[in-house]
């Protein structure tokens, strides 16, 4: 089983999410980089109109290479209502996602809106096969059993994948 964990965080909520389901799945971790390099007023200055036009930022790493994985998980930050620049570059950068199970979750302060959704469709739209979608508020964030049920419903669909094909 392999599995990789991409994720883009600002301020670290979906860092830490990222890392501890790392910890618990035994994922690799992928951080995506905005060369932006938002201060915290031009995050929201710069940013939210960016995130609301469905801007692609310019990221570190260019191009993310999933071809030696089975399942992908990704993790955005909600802006505005949205997933963030980064990861709307971070899905146009995936190579050799085609076929591979997606598992997708985002941290927001309150509502997630259609964040989840989104990203959902641009997966597909690049022929990952989605297989759950999980948004944490930055409660959960901090709640140990939260993080754990969503590490659950990652292995569990790693397993399922594998045996259907
Ligand atoms: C520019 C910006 C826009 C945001 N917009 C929303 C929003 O529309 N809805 C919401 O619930 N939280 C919003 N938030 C809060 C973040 O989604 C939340 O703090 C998230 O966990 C940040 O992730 P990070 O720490 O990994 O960067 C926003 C935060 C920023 C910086």
């Amino acid at each position: 089983m392999s599995l990789c964990i991409i994720y883009h965080s600002e301020t670290g909520n979906t860092r830490s999410v990222a890392e501890r389901l790392a910890a618990a799945t035994g994922g690799d971790l992928v951080e995506v980089k905005d060369r932006a390099g938002y201060s915290k007023i031009g995050m929201y200055l710069k940013g939210i109109p960016r995130a609301l036009m469905r801007h692609r930022a310019d990221i570190d790493p260019a191009a993310i290479d999933v071809s030696g994985y089975d399942t992908i998980v990704f993790g955005s930050p909600v802006w505005a209502g949205n997933p963030t620049p980064a990861i709307n570059a971070a899905i146009e950068a995936l190579r050799g996602v085609e076929g591979k199970g997606a598992i997708v979750f985002c941290t927001s302060r309150g509502s997630p809106q259609e964040t989840l959704e989104k990203i959902k469709a641009m997966l597909v739209e690049r022929g990952a096969d989605v297989r759950g979608c999980v948004s944490l508020t930055q409660s959960d964030v901090q709640n140990a059993a939260a993080i754990e049920s969503l590490a659950d419903l990652i292995r569990r669909s790693e397993k399922e994948f594998l045996s259907a094909q």
